[in-house]
C-alpha cells in the first residue's frame, strides 16, 4: 500500500490538469463508467461536528475507492482545518488496498474544479466578475479553477469574519493567472451586487446573503450546505433560479438542505433540478437559455470526482 502525502499531491496537481479529468469524469459518470455508491452522514450529536464516507468505482480503471471526511468547525479555533479527508484506493481485482491519499488539498480541488466545471456551462459567457463568500480552503479553489474559465476583471471578497479577508486575498495575489482586481466588500449583500458569478463556501447553517442583492444573469455557486438541514441561500434565490443544476441529482436529495427544504415547503417543484452536470456536457440538459435567467449551481460533492482525481494523481506519481 502506498501512502500519499499532500505535498506529493501539490507538486502533480494543478487546477488546468484537475478541470479537464473533472470533464472527462463526468461524461463517464453519465456512461455508467464510474458511479457511486451510497453516502453515510454522521451527525455528531450535540454538537456542531459531523463525518461523512463516500464511495465510487471505476469501470475504465481497476479501482474502487472511498472518501472519508471529519467536518469539525471550531477546529479553525485551534489552528486545524476545519474539514479533515482521505481517500482510499482499492485494486477491483483483488480488494487489496492500494493507496491512501491524504485528501485535503484534493477535495478542495475538486470542489473548486466541480464549480469551475458547472460555472464554464452555467454562467454567462461574458460573465467577469467574481463574488466569494467565506475565505477558507474552499473559497481558495473557487477563484483557482473560475479564473481558468471566464477572463476575470475583478474577484470581490467577503467573510464574516473580517480579519480573514485580507490574508485571504494576499493568497489569491499569489495564484492569479491575470491582473485582475481583488476586493474586500464590505458585506455579502455588497459582494453579491456586484458579481456576475457567486460561490458561497461557508459552514453556516443559514443563509449568507439576500436574493435580491442578486444582479440579472448571476450564476450561484452554493457550496458549502452539505445535509438536509443546512440552507446557506436563501429560498428565494432557489426560487429565483431558472434552473438548478448538480454534481450527482441522488446526493443533491440526500443532502442539500438548499433545495430539499424550499421542496418540501412547496416553494419549488423537483423538477427545478434539471441534471448534472455530466447531462450538460453530454448535450442531454440546457444549462443556460439566456443572459438574463439566474442559474444555480447546487455542490454536495460527488465522490466520482473525488476517486478519478485520486486516481490521475495516484497513477501520476506512481509513473513519476
Ligand atoms: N460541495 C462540496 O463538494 C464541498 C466539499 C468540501 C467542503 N464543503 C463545505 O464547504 C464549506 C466550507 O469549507 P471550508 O473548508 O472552506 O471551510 P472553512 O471553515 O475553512 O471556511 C469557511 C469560512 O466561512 C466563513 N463563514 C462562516 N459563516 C459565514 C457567513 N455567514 N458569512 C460569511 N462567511 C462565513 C468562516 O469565517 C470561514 O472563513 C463547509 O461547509 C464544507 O463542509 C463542500
Amino acid at each position: 500500500m502506498k501512502y500519499i502525502t499532500e505535498a506529493q499531491i501539490k507538486e502533480i496537481v494543478t487546477m488546468p490538469m484537475a478541470l479537464d479529468i473533472f470533464r472527462q469524469a463526468y461524461l463517464e459518470n453519465v456512461q455508467g463508467l464510474i458511479y457511486t455508491g451510497d453516502r453515510i452522514v454522521m451527525p455528531i450529536i450535540d454538537v456542531e461536528n459531523s463525518a461523512q464516507w463516500l464511495t465510487a468505482i471505476s469501470k475504465t480503471k481497476p479501482y474502487f475507492g472511498s472518501k472519508f471526511s471529519s467536518v469539525f468547525p471550531a477546529n479553525l479555533n485551534k489552528g486545524l482545518p476545519s474539514v479533515i479527508s482521505t481517500i482510499s484506493l482499492y485494486s477491483n481485482q483483488t480488494g487489496e488496498l492500494e493507496a491512501l491519499l491524504e485528501a485535503n488539498y484534493l477535495t478542495a480541488i475538486k470542489t473548486g474544479g466541480s464549480a469551475g466545471v458547472a460555472t464554464d456551462v452555467m454562467a454567462r459567457k461574458d460573465a467577469r466578475t467574481l463574488g466569494i463568500i467565506g475565505s477558507g480552503l474552499q473559497a481558495f479553489t473557487q477563484v483557482l479553477a473560475i479564473q481558468e474559465v471566464r477572463e476575470l476583471e475583478a474577484v470581490y471578497v467577503y467573510d464574516i469574519k473580517e480579519e480573514y479577508i485580507n490574508a485571504f486575498i494576499e493568497r489569491i495575489r499569489t495564484v492569479q493567472n491575470r491582473p485582475y482586481q481583488i476586493i474586500a466588500a464590505e458585506s455579502a449583500d455588497a459582494c453579491v451586487a456586484a458579481s456576475d458569478i457567486i460561490c458561497t463556501c461557508t459552514t453556516s447553517h443559514t443563509p449568507v446573503f439576500s436574493a435580491q442583492a442578486l444582479r440579472e444573469g448571476a450564476h450561484v455557486n452554493a457550496i458549502g450546505s452539505f445535509t438536509p438541514y443546512m440552507q446557506e441561500i436563501e429560498e428565494d434565490v432557489v426560487v429565483k433560479a431558472s434552473r438548478i443544476i448538480t454534481e450527482h441529482v441522488d446526493g443533491l436529495w440526500a443532502a442539500a438542505g438548499d433545495v430539499i427544504i424550499p421542496v418540501e415547503k412547496g416553494l419549488i417543484s423537483k423538477e427545478k433540478v434539471v441534471g448534472s452536470v455530466g447531462d450538460v456536457l453530454a448535450g442531454n440538459v440546457i444549462a443556460r437559455e439566456n443572459d438574463k435567467e439566474t442559474t444555480l449551481y447546487e455542490s454536495v460533492g460527488s465522490c466520482v470526482l473525488d476517486v478519478a482525481i485520486a486516481i490521475a494523481s495516484y497513477e501520476a506519481i506512481t509513473n513519476e
